[in-house]
């Protein structure tokens, strides 16, 4: 109840100070407690254990500073980011939009964060008592886009349990470019590279490479192959879009940036399952977008998720959804026959 009044106070103010007063009350432990890890749900994603199948996805805590209060709401595993090397401030103000009566946002954001130093320094002082991700960004002004997403991987390595390379953000002008061709493959390739050399006695730890909704299915087919040459770890699929679906009535609409939330569900979805029957279940992928309730997290299961992440539904909804999410998804395993998560994945 306590929470549900407290997300409904937030909504009345402005989205950004919204979010700062959120993630302050989270940071002085004014977050909600839950244990999810019922037998049914714990689950294997790229050779990482996880309590329960539902992850908060990358933007909400871009610069790591509440991973073990959201740990502690209940998700799964929490990825924070998108971090850049250096600090940035992102685009001008406004940026990020409330559509209420279609549940979504809008955002172009424009990796606003404080640097990889104090990313780094934040994940000295959390307590990692679950799984938490990195997800790297490119600054704005980078002559090599490739060198930081390394730059990345090396000053974090041994800190988080697993990294994801955002290529697929729109707010950052040609960044998507980096989602095919030669780009792609120059990318991977130093990716794999740097793992290798940073590797020592240890296995590297997962890295998932983020992908837009926006791809048609060569594109889809080609980022498939040139991740199974490089070995990466599982695919996030999707990112925010930069179409917008017919019949939105929030008088943002028209705002440039990514569009997330309800509307982001069918295509994200339908995404998803092209990934899934490209890479013939063989590349764990998570499923992101529009998920606001158990019902959406099981489909995305059922279309090919290992497991699932989800941002704009909190802004709606609080954290209490977490439990509402993995309780639902429970009795949906119930109510099927279905003993564990894992006999779910790509059942659609
Ligand atoms: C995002 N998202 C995002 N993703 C990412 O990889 N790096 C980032 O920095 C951000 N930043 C960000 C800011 C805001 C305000 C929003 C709403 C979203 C995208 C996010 O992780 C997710 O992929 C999409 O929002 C789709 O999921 P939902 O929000 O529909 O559950």
């Amino acid at each position: 109840m306590t929470y549900k009044l407290a997300t409904k106070f937030m909504r009345v103010l402005p989205p950004e100070a919204a979010h700062r007063a959120t993630l302050r009350a989270l940071r002085l432990g004014l977050g909600p407690h839950y244990r999810c890890a019922p037998a049914c749900l714990q689950t294997e994603l790229a050779g990482l254990s996880l309590p329960n199948p539902v992850g908060l996805a990358a933007g909400f805590d871009k610069d790591a500073e509440v991973p073990d209060a959201m740990l502690r709401a209940g998700f799964g595993f929490v990825e924070c980011g998108s971090v850049t090397p250096r600090p940035q401030k992102g685009n001008p103000k406004p940026r990020l939009f409330r559509l209420a009566r279609d549940k979504a946002v809008i955002n172009r954001m424009g990796f606003n964060n404080k640097g990889l130093d104090n990313f780094a320094k934040n994940l000295r002082k959390a307590k990692h008592k679950g799984i938490i991700g990195a997800n790297l960004g490119a600054n704005k002004d980078s002559a090599d886009r490739v060198a930081d997403y390394i730059t990345g991987l090396e000053r974090l390595w041994g800190m988080c349990d697993y990294f994801t390379i955002n290529i697929s953000s729109p707010n950052t002008p040609g960044l998507r470019d980096l989602q095919g061709g030669d780009a792609l493959e120059d990318l991977l390739g130093r990716i794999a590279e740097a793992r290798q050399s940073l590797t020592g006695e240890n296995p590297s730890p997962p890295v998932l490479l983020k992908v837009a909704p926006d791809l048609d299915l060569t594109q889809i087919e080609r980022i498939t192959e040139a991740s199974r040459t490089y070995g990466m770890s599982g695919l996030i699929v999707s990112n925010t879009t930069i179409s917008r679906p017919a019949g939105l009535k929030g008088t943002a609409r028209e705002e440039s940036g990514g569009l997330s939330g309800k509307p982001l569900l069918s295509l994200s979805t339908r995404i998803l399952r092209e990934f899934y029957e490209a890479t013939k279940g063989q590349i764990p992928l998570i499923g992101v977008g529009g998920i606001a309730d158990a019902g959406d997290a099981y489909t995305k299961i059922r279309a090919g998720a290992s497991a699932v992440q989800l941002y704009s539904a909190l802004v709606y909804q609080g954290p209490g959804l977490v439990r509402r999410i993995c309780k639902g998804l429970e009795g949906r395993l119930k109510a099927d026959g279905v003993s564990h998560i894992s006999e779910a994945v790509g059942s659609l």
